[in-house]
């Protein structure tokens, strides 16, 4: 892996040259090489004995707060103990020489700490607390944490002693109206979209990829694997993201 494929350098280029806009729709894959689990991968962490699919949602929240928080405390732990990727960095650096739009479907914090700046976090972010009942923002200092903890009694609200959430979408929860307002206008706008380290399996953001087509964008994605969205992209690069993103700028 030591170059672009040419008929992807050959829109990138193209894109430049008609000084067209790249909307680049970030998921899970993204952080994996910086040490972060994805949702979908095989991998045997901690997450395994984990299923997000039943923890990210109210209902569970609901039934027992301490352990949905002590997922979310382990989650927001290994993401301070991360560092931003090869990826990461390629991406903030691309934005300092085209027309780019970041939108992603991941809550942590790397893009920013690679220097990108982040117009969209459609599922929300791990840090952005709030109250669960009276939804005021919580900016008060984090709980100190004990690493692999399983449960971990949430904070309380400063104002109503409501429980303290994430700030991340649950399913079933409605995405941030203004994320995903600003997420529909870089797709509908690009010229380019590059889908970087998603399955493509989760609604509505899965569904960008196929809203940039039909307003006239090339779709490429870049993941080492064959995802549902493949079929719906121009063009594949079976690449991971800080193998692939690097070569774009260099
Ligand atoms: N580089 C690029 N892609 C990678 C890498 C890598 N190093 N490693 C894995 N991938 C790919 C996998 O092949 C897979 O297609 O990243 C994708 C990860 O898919 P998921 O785990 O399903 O993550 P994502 O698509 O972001 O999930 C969407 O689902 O659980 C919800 O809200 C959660 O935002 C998340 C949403």
């Amino acid at each position: 892996m030591d170059a672009v494929p040419a008929a992807i350098d050959d829109v990138l280029r193209r894109t430049i040259d008609g000084g067209g806009h790249v909307c680049v729709l970030t998921g899970a894959g993204m952080s994996a090489e910086s040490g972060i689990p994805t949702f979908r991968g095989t991998h045997d962490s901690l997450w395994s004995r984990f299923d997000p699919m039943r923890l990210a949602t109210v209902e569970a929240w609901r039934e027992d707060p301490a352990l949905v928080w002590g997922w979310y405390r382990w989650r927001m732990h290994l993401v301070r103990e991360a560092e931003p990727n090869a990826g990461h960095r390629a991406l903030a650096e691309l934005a300092q020489r085209l027309s780019l739009s970041l939108v992603t479907q991941n809550v942590d914090d790397l893009h920013e700490r690679a220097g990108s700046i982040v117009d969209a976090h459609v599922h929300g972010s791990l840090f952005a607390l709030r109250c669960f009942a009276c939804e005021r923002l919580h900016d008060g200092a984090l709980d100190d944490y004990v690493d692999d903890a399983q449960r971990v009694e949430p904070m309380r609200c400063m104002a109503c002693g409501g429980h303290i959430r994430p700030g991340v979408v649950w399913f079933g929860e409605a995405l941030p109206h203004d994320a995903w307002a600003t997420a529909v206008d870089a797709a509908t706008r690009c010229a380019l979209m590059l889908v970087v380290g998603t399955s493509g399996l989760v609604y509505p953001a899965a569904g960008l990829p196929a809203l940039a087509r039909r307003h006239g964008a090339t779709v490429v994605e870049i993941n080492p694997e064959p995802t549902a969205l493949s079929a719906e992209a121009d063009h594949v690069w079976r690449a991971t993201a800080a193998q692939a993103l690097p070569l774009l700028v260099r």
